[in-house]
């Protein structure tokens, strides 16, 4: 147990009880960092809450707390201040110990979740003979960044990558595949085009009647399963996948091909959803359309509003495979947990199939969650496109960052050779990329800005990775291959040792905060404060010329766990640090 939260905690639980009861046990002590160095290192803020339940004033509330409260060996001081916060100090001592304790172990004082779960994460989830837009980027670097911290925390992830490879384009897309010739529609898929492909179907399809309605008949083979129809339609998929696993391991992302659950893997279970909806009385006919009109979901007019579960033509939709995918994540899969990373335009359409689900039964023992996101934008304000206005493609945007990041790290790091030079690029461009969508609130819309997510201070990629090589930097010019961690304490003296010691035990709580909340600009935010606090550290306390050799070895462990966290919160987020820079 590294963050001194976790024994505050269990203290101010011990004094709760003690001064008001038991039935108080388990109050969040609501600690949080104090923002003042005079206001101590945390400030407990629960006497405010307590205070309005037990019909008391605030200041005697925490007097009674602070009367039963035992730190010995953990605070220093403890004081109430203003209308009764608790503010505390933490000896200097209990926190070298502490952060001894945390160098010499490998998981930085990130502890296994309470209780392991199975989360189902859809993410990425790009349509087949169609470029990924940024929406799908956003996904795919949100949703990765999910999986590995939820990993860290002990649960058991279960990647889903919802790749739509049905419905009724597919018609068309085959028959621009037949006219062309298997061989030609490979090359034009393989290299990329998905895009150019999936235009040149369409515009046959609404200039030329006869192909129209050959398509037309395509999507009837292709739903009664005619196996040359199949072969084909397995063509535009296999080569549309073997693209989306190159722009996968391009971004340094976890999908593998393993993790594809497309929209077809559920065809053989729809009849069953549905007829399952409809005996529950859940979905009932409409207009010929098999509908389920989930409470509290309206029109413009006040009219319910319907989730199609099956369409007038008898053909199931998106929102069918999306109520088959609840259940079988729930009950197949056996998913406590389902994350859905898709962007906020979907929110509603969401929102009716967990309800929809719900009144099925089907997420009884399992919560489904939204994890919404905002839009890419362009410097302009508008939409995220090319100058000329159409889908940036995601292979050309990450050759522009690395490109780009090359001429930054040219001019930062010239005395890399040519080799190192070019890897440090490709982690800081491809970096800079992921770490620009992953810093900011999710759900918020932000601007793709080149200059500022490749700029060596503020909140990117680039600073934190420049700041993890710079420890190491240190470590080489020292002489040792790494610190002395025989778990022996670290002084903390400087006040500036002080504000980094705090912050390197907080990352229990940054990486947990991130996965409660679904929220990666958590895990940011914090290590943005780390790198800030470390050159603060730098700036004061001599590292390498410490006056004393016990200092120097403290130090360096300081450094050695800045570099760790660094290290590994980028890890988390999908993004590389280079040794040297
Ligand atoms: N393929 C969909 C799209 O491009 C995203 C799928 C998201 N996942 C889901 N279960 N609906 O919009």
């Amino acid at each position: 147990m590294s963050d001194p939260r976790h024994t505050l905690r269990a203290r101010f639980d011990h004094a709760i009880v003690t001064a008001f009861g038991s039935h108080h046990a388990g109050t969040d002590p609501l600690l949080r960092r104090s923002q003042q160095a005079r206001f101590g290192d945390y400030q407990a803020n629960v006497a405010m809450s307590l205070s309005k339940r037990l019909g008391s004033n605030p200041r005697d509330v925490a007097a009674a707390i602070v009367a039963n409260l035992d730190v010995a060996g953990v605070c220093e001081a403890v004081d109430v201040a203003g209308p009764g916060f608790v503010n505390l100090t933490l000896r200097a001592d209990y926190l070298g110990a502490e952060l001894g304790a945390t160098a010499a172990e490998e998981r930085l004082g990130v502890l296994p979740a309470e209780t392991a779960e199975t989360v189902v994460v859809d993410y990425s989830a790009p349509n087949v003979a169609k470029e990924m837009h940024v929406g799908h980027l956003r996904s795919t670097i949100i949703g990765d960044a999910l999986v590995r911290v939820l990993e860290l925390l002990g649960h058991n992830v279960i990647r889903q990558n919802h790749l739509g490879d049905w419905g009724t384009p597919f018609g068309m897309l085959i028959e621009h595949l037949v006219d062309l010739g298997e061989e030609e529609a490979a090359h034009e898929l393989s290299v990329g085009d998905l895009d150019g492909f999936y235009r040149q179907a369409q515009a046959k399809f609404n200039a030329d009647p006869a192909f129209a309605e050959r398509a037309r008949l395509r999507v009837v083979a292709l739903q009664s399963g005619d196996r040359q129809t199949l072969g084909l339609w397995g063509l535009l998929v296999r080569e549309s996948n073997r693209y989306f696993a190159a722009v996968y391991e391009r971004l340094g992302v976890t999908l593998t091909d393993r993790d594809l659950c497309p929209e077809s893997f559920y065809n053989p279970m729809l009849t069953d959803v549905a007829l399952e909806l409809e005996s529950k009385g859940l979905a009932w006919l409409d207009d010929g359309a098999l509908c389920a009109f989930p409470p509290g979901f309206a029109g413009r007019e006040g009219e319910p509003l319907p989730l199609i579960v099956r369409k007038r033509d008898g053909g199931y939709g998106y929102a069918a495979t999306d109520l088959a995918a609840v259940r079988y994540r729930a009950r197949e899969l056996g998913a406590t947990r389902l994350v859905y990373v898709v962007g906020s335009p979907q929110s509603q359409h969401l929102a009716m199939v967990f309800a929809t689900a719900g009144q099925a039964g089907w997420l009884e023992s399992s919560r489904a969650e939204h994890v919404a996101f905002g839009s890419v934008l362009g410097p302009d304000g508008k939409m995220f496109k090319t100058r000329s206005g159409e889908t940036v493609k995601l292979g050309a945007l990450l050759d522009e960052a690395v490109e780009r990041a090359a001429s930054v790290v040219a001019e930062k790091s010239p005395h890399l050779d040519g080799a190192e030079r070019a890897e440090v690029a490709r982690a800081v461009g491809v970096g800079a990329v992921k770490y620009a969508d992953l810093a900011n609130d999710r759900v918020k819309d932000y601007v793709f800005d080149w200059d500022r997510m490749l700029a060596m201070d503020g909140n990117t990629a680039p600073y934190l990775q420049y700041a993890r090589a710079r420890v190491r930097s240190i470590f080489r010019r020292s002489g040792e291959a790494g610190p002395v961690v025989d778990g022996s304490a670290v002084a903390i003296v400087d006040p500036a040792e002080r504000a980094l010691a705090l912050d390197l035990l907080s990352f229990d709580e940054a990486v947990r905060s991130t996965a409660e909340l679904s929220a990666p600009h958590r895990l940011c935010t914090y290590l943005f404060g780390l790198a800030s606090s470390f050159t603060t550290f730098y700036e004061r306390c001599p590292v390498l010329r410490a006056d004393t050799d016990e200092q120097r070895r403290s130090r360096l462990v300081l450094c050695d766990l800045t570099a760790r966290a660094l290290q590994s919160g980028l890890g988390l987020l999908g993004i590389q640090a280079p040794d040297r820079m």
